[in-house]
């Protein structure tokens, strides 16, 4: 069985944008924010900023990084982590586009 899930179609998040999709059970689920740069590669990030848990989904994408709403920490999209001086890291989800859909893993 696939662990890949399709959660929306790329045309619903704007170039330089994000949505944030809810995973798990009501009341404990977990928000995941699906950004789109503006090359329309597509990252999957915990909406929960790894300095004071600021909505990343809120902050402005630029090249393959979003700036945090909250105190402007610069986040790697790829691999969550803040970038230096700043330290620390959100947790990411594998994505993939399919047909212009878009998919997470679950692992
Ligand atoms: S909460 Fe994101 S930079 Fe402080």
């Amino acid at each position: 069985m696939s662990d890949w899930i399709e959660i929306l179609k790329l045309d619903h998040i704007p170039r330089q944008g994000a949505r944030v999709v809810e995973l798990g059970p009501a009341g404990e689920a977990t928000r995941v924010a699906i950004f789109r740069t503006a090359t329309d590669q597509v990252y999957a990030v915990k909406d929960h900023c790894p300095h004071r848990g600021g909505p990343l989904s809120q902050g402005i994408v630029h090249g393959g990084q979003v700036t945090c709403p909250m105190h402007n920490w610069k986040i790697d999209l790829a691999s969550g982590a803040a970038v230096l001086p700043d330290k620390g890291c959100a947790r990411t989800y594998d994505s993939k586009v399919e047909d212009g859909q878009i998919f997470l893993r679950l692992a």
